[in-house]
């Protein structure tokens, strides 16, 4: 089968790799009609973690069961399904309390709780930007879907950034009426928002500074806060009359830039801590590193940055912060979906064939205007 596969930084090829096949009883192989170029696979393909060359890349799949293994009853082949990009044995301690993302059964890695596909320290699993997908514990983790080719671009958003959004939002403490700042509108910060509105936030902003992204936050209902025209901090205290908001959230991570295009992974850290009313709450689903050895700082190298935890105390404000646990959502944003209530799709700007994602890559990465979010069809465009 043919696979996008990580060639070093900036680096993509798309080469023929062998057919995935039934290891365990409980594995299921999935036929991808979709897979999604995320924002957390430029942080590998940008050489700023340890993946490893050769690694098949692809964390947000989708697609029909080719195969299923003995001990698989729910799911038959032919079903169509979502694949969250947690890979869950679900039965281990956290997979049982709903914290499939940090699994203690699916990743052999040193010191790593949670598993993913094609995702750097995430485990040995090939990714989806394939034809084919091995998917382990197949009646845990695989969510069906009604059959046939209707919402496709909606729900593929299933797998990863749909469900990162609205766990952002669920880890702020979000309450029916707040106001909600989101700093990134990226797929995940559109997402949140989307979310936001969804479970009925009185005021949602959306924090970034491509034109493209802030008009796409608009269209979700969201008001638009560009970064590069000034202080986002104060834009937002003018927006609230001085109060700030109650929650905010992190999707932009430790890649975070100021307007002239500096990286400074404290910088939506300390924007969130200021904006943030006391006792209010941030969600921090943009991705950090435990070590970032392509970091300007020497601290940063090591994973530490410095940020204004005093303000963050001293406000009495709380923080939730890591991988979303897609199956804890996943269901019940499909049903939203296909009830007509949620339309993730509205973000996708590229639908390409698998010979292309290498260009695909490089547009996404560039944040070139109007590149918000790519869909690989390895089946055909
Ligand atoms: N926690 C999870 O489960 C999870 C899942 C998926 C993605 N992520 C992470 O979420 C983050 C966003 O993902 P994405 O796909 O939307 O990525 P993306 O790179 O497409 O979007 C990030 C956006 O942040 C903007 N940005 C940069 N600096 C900013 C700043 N100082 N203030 C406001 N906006 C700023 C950029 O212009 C960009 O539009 C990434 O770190 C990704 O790895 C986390
Ligand atoms: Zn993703
Ligand atoms: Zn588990």
């Amino acid at each position: 089968m043919k696979a996008v596969v990580y060639r070093g930084p900036k680096s993509v090829a798309v080469e023929d790799r062998p057919d995935p096949t039934i290891q365990s009883p409980t594995d299921a192989v999935i036929r991808l009609t979709t897979t999604n170029i995320c924002g957390s696979d430029l942080h590998m393909y940008e050489g700023r973690t340890s993946v490893e060359e050769g690694k098949v890349l692809g964390h947000e799949n989708m697609g029909v069961v080719e195969a299923v293994g003995d001990g698989v009853d729910r799911i038959r082949v032919g079903d169509r399904v979502s694949v969250p990009f947690n890979i869950a044995c679900g039965t281990c301690r956290n997979c049982q309390t709903g914290w499939t993302s940090f699994c203690l059964r699916a990743n052999p890695t040193e010191g790593m709780d949670g598993a993913a596909y094609g995702y750097a320290n995430m485990g040995p699993y090939d990714g989806g930007q394939a034809e084919f997908l091995r998917v382990p514990w197949a009646d845990v983790n695989l969510l069906t879907l009604p059959e046939g080719t209707e919402h496709e671009d909606d729900f593929t958003m299933l797998s990863d950034v749909f469900p990162t959004g609205w766990h952002g939002v669920e880890l702020s403490g979000f309450q029916v009426g707040d106001r909600v700042a989101v700093f990134g509108g990226g797929p995940v910060g559109l997402m949140a928002a989307h979310s936001a509105v969804i479970r009925g936030a009185s005021e949602v902003y959306v924090v970034d500074k491509e034109p493209d992204r802030l008009r796409l936050a608009e269209g979700y209902g969201a008001v638009p806060v560009d970064f590069s025209a000034g202080d986002p901090v104060e834009q937002l205290m003018q927006l609230t009359g001085g109060r700030g908001v109650d929650r905010g959230v992190d999707a932009v991570g430790y890649q975070a830039h100021d307007g002239t295009g500096d990286e400074h992974p404290e910088l939506v850290l300390d924007n969130l801590a200021q904006v943030v009313r006391a006792t209010g709450g941030l969600g921090v689903v943009g991705v950090y590193m435990p070590e970032d050895p392509g970091a300007s700082g020497d601290l940063a190298k090591e994973g530490r940055i410095p940020w204004q935890f005093g303000t963050f105390f001293t406000k009495g404000q709380l923080m939730g912060t890591g991988q979303a646990p897609v199956k804890r959502y996943n269901r019940q944003l499909r049903d939203l979906i296909t009830t007509g209530k949620a339309n993730p799709g509205a973000i996708v700007s590229h639908h390409l064939s698998l010979d292309e994602a290498v260009e695909g890559y490089q547009h996404f990465d560039d944040r070139d205007p109007g590149w918000t979010k790519v869909l690989l069809h390895p089946a055909g465009v």
